[in-house]
């Protein structure tokens, strides 16, 4: 049992390639970057290029699914051209494997992508199923219905297509925790706006097992990558101080304050999505982290 993974050296695909190596299976990854190519017997690399249409076909031998997760962070300042680059890295990736896959002979029956609940629009009393796909006209959700629209190419190629519309990812080496937690450790920890904004979160470890559920039970269409508890802005930041041990005194951070320091990107920290895991808990799927607070003394203590 082989997979690809493109994205594989971040922080979800990190931990994916962990249970694909407990469980077993080999991996095939695509990194843009050559210094991250190694080659080992059950984890090996190869360069692409999805600017250029530039992939290594070899990357395919064996492989039945692609878990594709490639995408430039949206954790970056949103300049104009960047705003671009995040939609066209994920278009142009998943461009790049369609392309590939038509026109080479190749095994590959099922792709499993990466989406995200940006998708949904910001909202404190909707509760979110995944038959809720037109979203808004914001930024975000513009960019998750065309990189989704472009992922749905894959079943021209008769090939299943899964979505999976991932939360605000929780874990101790990378993403939004580290930074969410940096104020709290100093004693400075706020809430962002009212602090009613909805978060839905997730284990990463919870995550990436989605992912191979998705796989090994064969699940197509999208499914929300959330816990079955979302809490509120103000929720997370005192179950980390609580976690933390730290005090929380500060005022709540207001909207306009953090729009002049991070621009456009502030949205990020004010989206309020309620999202609903019934879809994948129904398939069968069981979650190790369902609240908030063992997940993050899981991942903190
Ligand atoms: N983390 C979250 O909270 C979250 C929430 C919702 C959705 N997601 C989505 O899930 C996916 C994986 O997230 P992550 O947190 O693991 O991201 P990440 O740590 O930023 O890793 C993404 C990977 O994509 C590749 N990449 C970066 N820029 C690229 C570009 N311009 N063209 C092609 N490949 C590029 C890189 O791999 P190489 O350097 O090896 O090429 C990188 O390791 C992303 O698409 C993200 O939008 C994440």
């Amino acid at each position: 049992m082989r997979v690809l993974i493109t994205g594989a050296t971040g922080l979800i695909g990190k931990e994916i390639v962990r249970l694909c190596h407990k469980q077993a299976m080999d991996v095939h990854y695509l990194t843009t970057s050559k210094s991250k190519i190694s080659n080992q017997q059950n984890y090996k690399g190869f360069y692409w290029n999805p600017k250029n249409n530039e992939i290594d076909i070899q990357s395919f031998e064996n492989v039945d699914t692609i878990f594709h997760l490639a995408g430039a962070t949206v954790s970056k300042r949103w300049t104009s051209s960047y705003k671009q680059e995040i939609l066209s890295s994920r278009l142009e990736a998943t461009q790049t494997l369609v392309n590939a896959l038509k026109n080479n002979p190749n095994q590959v029956k099922h792709i499993i992508s990466a989406s995200a609940i940006g998708l949904y629009p910001d909202s404190i009393s909707n509760y979110y199923e995944e038959d809720h796909s037109k979203g808004d006209d914001t930024f975000l959700s513009n960019v998750v219905k065309q990189w989704e629209a472009a992922v749905d190419e894959f079943s021209n190629l008769n090939m299943m297509v899964s979505k999976i519309r991932i939360g605000l990812v929780l874990s101790n080496k990378g993403g939004a925790l580290p930074e969410i937690l940096k104020p709290i450790k100093l004693g400075l920890g706020s809430s962002f706006g009212t602090g009613q904004a909805w978060q839905s979160w997730i284990h990463i470890n919870d995550l990436a097992r989605l992912f191979l559920f998705v796989y090994m039970h064969h699940l197509e269409g999208a499914y929300n990558a959330v816990a079955p508890n979302a809490v509120s802005n103000q929720e997370l930041t005192k179950l980390c101080a609580k976690v933390l041990d730290k005090p929380l005194f500060m005022p709540n951070i207001p909207k306009i304050l953090m729009k002049l320091v991070l621009g456009e990107m502030h949205t990020l920290l004010f989206l309020s999505q309620r999202v609903s895991s019934k879809k994948i808990e129904e398939a069968g799927f069981e979650f190790k982290y369902h609240h908030l607070q063992p997940a993050l003394e899981a991942l903190l203590k």
